[in-house]
């Protein structure tokens, strides 16, 4: 999805204070953890939705176009401006003017690197105050090196003040370099006069909107910030990144405030729990720990088989895989906990699923998916798993080995798959274990983003950041109902797949007046082929033609007027589901669903918090009834937790058992904890402190290098 704004990177110094480093190579293109600068800012603003940039190349430019191209490969719109002399970075940002059009535009230095997460949050603040511009700022002591910015309480910019003597400022903010403008900044750009210098420079035109009594706002970044003027400052920032990888966002901060990482995380000790099993148990430490979050969905549930949207966040519960490469194409996999047997099994084109129900399977389902997809993996790897994340418990245990097995195969054979592509191919990899599953789950634990729920449409995949409300926790509480979705709930989940099929051939004729040879590969194409008409307004034409019950295939096949058998054989319909097919609520569920999400979204972003509560309960109310996926624990569970104070109270990811999830104010955790203690665990001999818990929403999946010196020195 387009953020509506267009990047402007400024990249054409040559970077003299970084000595030698930048005789041959422009600064953009130096490496921190093994990318270029440059790429880390084009990853973070395409997390942040932003796909097109127009960069503002000088020195060894043409290095730059060709290592970037058009930018496909990142999936990215690129195009180049050249500066050949330095007069400026607003002379620079006019550069880009043509292609920026009439639309907001971000600019960032070439050389700034903030936490990824970051980008969307400018994105999102600048849209909430629709303000003239918004900059970014960093916290630090004293800021004589950049520019100090003044702000009131409403975050309005009050003064800027271009390097001010040292020790004289009196805020604690500076500009960290990145802007957003709206098209009115042209017009400061446009008027500017030449500094002392004899250069044109963005701030200058920032400080005359001011003066102009202009809406200035800022907004403080989070997390790491660096500026890389010296080959410390790409030091500092490549352990920000390590520390980002390894922990998710907001540990890291940059150099300016002074502060090192400080890591309270439980992920990191069990790292080194884990490195040093590892190490006792193969002799020799791993290469890599590779790490894939579970989620929690919010909203969006079965909907995205359907091609709707959902929006699920990742959460701090992962499984984490310590991983050594091997000279051979053996896998061989311990997990830490006893109650999962070992196993070993070689790479090859087709390789054997174990007996169905086996965690195995979804460590060669990424394996499988890899090799079809043309990915050589010539070595395989010695694995020791731990995971946190209660299996069958409806929070993606599954999908995260299968994330986190992709990962390390990957990297054990120096390969690299974009994660959008394998956020794409995943879900495919994943049918290898016989559910027919869409692609929520892969693609939030691969792309998930701290403090952010994540909209996720699907064919094609795309994804934006939505801000969780302040104020606000989410708590997930286990109803001690497993439902496995490889293993009881297969036939269930799958049955409810193959509804929604036959709800779009229903469909198909239905619509066949308006659109003839109509085909629908799935609901979603609804939103495609009628993008003006409401989603809910085509169930009506479906209860025309089928009563509101379960009907046997072939009085389904007699309205198609079609073969019974055929029918069945089109849609690969095993003998073994029963002969129940509830097409009409299945289709009123997923129709009202997906609008629920469009809802939440805006809900999300409007800080509505009552009406975000509302689509919860309404979610659940549907899934109960019209997907017919709970069970008498989990409709206690939201009862409970509604009762207690909840705003909103649902299951969450496939139902038939597993978790709900409720929104709950801050000062009401406690009291929706009790209740769920006294009023659930207890009653069932259960710990409450291993059944039910708070979560904040976590970055999505990546590898943690483990060189004792990889967090310092920069990689080549
Ligand atoms: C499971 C599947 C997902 C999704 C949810 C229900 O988690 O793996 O693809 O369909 O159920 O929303």
């Amino acid at each position: 999805m387009n953020a509506g704004v267009i990047a402007v990177l400024l990249a054409a110094g040559r970077g003299t204070r970084m000595g030698a480093l930048t005789d041959t190579m422009p600064k953009p293109l130096l490496p921190l953890q093994g990318r270029p600068i440059l790429e880390h800012i084009l990853l973070g603003l395409r997390t942040a939705g932003i796909h097109k940039a127009v960069i503002v190349v000088g020195y060894r430019g043409d290095q730059i176009e060709r290592y970037f191209g058009d930018g496909a490969a990142l999936g990215m719109r690129l195009t180049y401006r050249r500066q050949s002399i330095a007069d400026g970075t607003a002379r620079a940002v006019q550069l880009a003017r043509a292609a920026a059009d009439d639309q907001p535009f971000l600019v960032s230095w070439g050389d700034v690197v903030i936490e990824p997460s970051q980008y969307a949050r400018l994105v999102d603040t600048y849209r909430r105050h629709n303000a003239d511009a918004l900059l970014s700022l960093n916290r630090v002591e004293d800021p004589w090196r950049g520019a100090a910015v003044y702000i009131d309480p409403d975050d309005r910019v009050t003064q800027l003040i271009e390097k001010p003597p040292r020790g004289t400022s009196s805020t604690p903010w500076n500009n960290a370099g990145i802007f957003i403008c709206a098209p009115i900044v042209w017009r400061y750009i446009d008027a500017l006069g030449p500094s002392e210098r004899g250069e044109y420079e963005l701030p200058q035109a920032i400080t005359n909107m001011i003066e102009d009594k202009r809406d200035v706002r800022a907004m403080a970044l989070d997390g790491f910030w660096s500026d890389i003027g010296t080959p410390e400052d790409l030091a500092v920032a490549q352990t920000a990144y390590t520390l980002v990888e390894r922990f998710g966002s907001g540990v890291g901060r940059g150099r300016s405030s002074g502060a090192d990482a400080s890591v309270t995380n439980h992920e990191a000790s069990r790292i080194e729990e884990l490195v040093a099993r590892f190490t006792q148990q193969h002799g020799q430490r791993p290469e890599f720990v590779a790490r894939a979050p579970g989620r929690v969905n919010l909203l969006g549930e079965h909907t995205d088989y359907n091609g709707l949207p959902v929006l699920p966040m990742a959460i701090d519960r992962s499984v984490l895989m310590a991983a050594s490469r091997r000279r051979d194409r053996l896998v061989t996999a311990s997990n830490v906990d006893p109650r999962f047997a070992d196993c070993c099994f070689e790479i090859s084109d087709q390789i054997t699923a174990d007996v169905a129900g086996s965690w195995t399977n979804y460590v060669k389902a990424a394996a499988q998916g890899l090799v079809g997809n043309g990915t050589a993996l010539k070595s395989g790897a010695t694995l020791l798993i731990d995971g946190n994340i209660p299996a069958g418990a409806g929070l993606s245990s599954s999908s995260a080995l299968v994330v986190a097995s992709a990962l390390t195969l990957l990297r054990a054979n120096d390969a690299t798959i974009d994660k959008m592509a394998l956020a794409e191919m995943l879900p495919r990899a994943e049918r290898y274990v016989g559910t027919l599953s869409g692609g929520m789950d892969q693609a939030i634990s691969l792309l998930g983003q701290a403090d952010h729920a994540l909209r996720i449409d699907f064919f094609p995949l795309n994804v934006r950041p939505v801000p969780l409300p302040a104020g606000y926790g989410f708590i997930v509480a286990d109803s001690l109902v497993q439902a496995e979705k490889a293993g009881i709930a297969k036939d269930a989940y799958n049955l409810r797949v193959i509804e929604c099929q036959l709800a779009c051939r229903v469909l198909e004729q239905a619509l066949a007046d308006e659109r003839p040879k109509i085909h629908l590969s799935t609901l979603g194409d609804l939103v495609r082929l009628f993008p003006d008409r409401p989603l809910p307004s085509f169930f009506a034409p479906v209860l025309a033609r089928l009563p509101d019950e379960p009907l046997p295939l072939a009085r389904v096949a007699a309205v198609l007027a079609v073969d019974t058998e055929e029918l069945r054989r089109i849609l690969a319909i095993p003998t073994s589901l029963p002969d129940s097919f509830a097409i009409v609520r299945r289709l009123r569920h997923v129709l009202s669903e997906a609008q629920r999400v469009n809802q939440a979204e805006t809900a999300l972003r409007e800080n509505d918090i009552a009406t975000l509560g509302t689509l919860m309960n309404a979610s659940h109310f549907s899934c109960r009834d019209d997907y017919e996926i709970s069970c008498p624990e989990l409709e206690e569970l939201v009862e409970l937790t509604r009762g207690a104070g909840a705003v909103g109270a649902r299951l969450t990811g496939a139902g038939f058992g597993g978790c709900t999830v409720s929104l709950v104010a801050d000062d009401r955790v406690s009291d929706v904890l009790a209740a769920l203690d006294h009023g659930f665990y207890t009653r069932r001999s259960a710990d409450p402190q291993a059944c039910r818990f708070l979560f904040k929403a976590r970055a999505g999946a990546g590898i943690v290098e483990l060189t004792e010196d990889a967090a310092t020195t920069p990689a080549d």
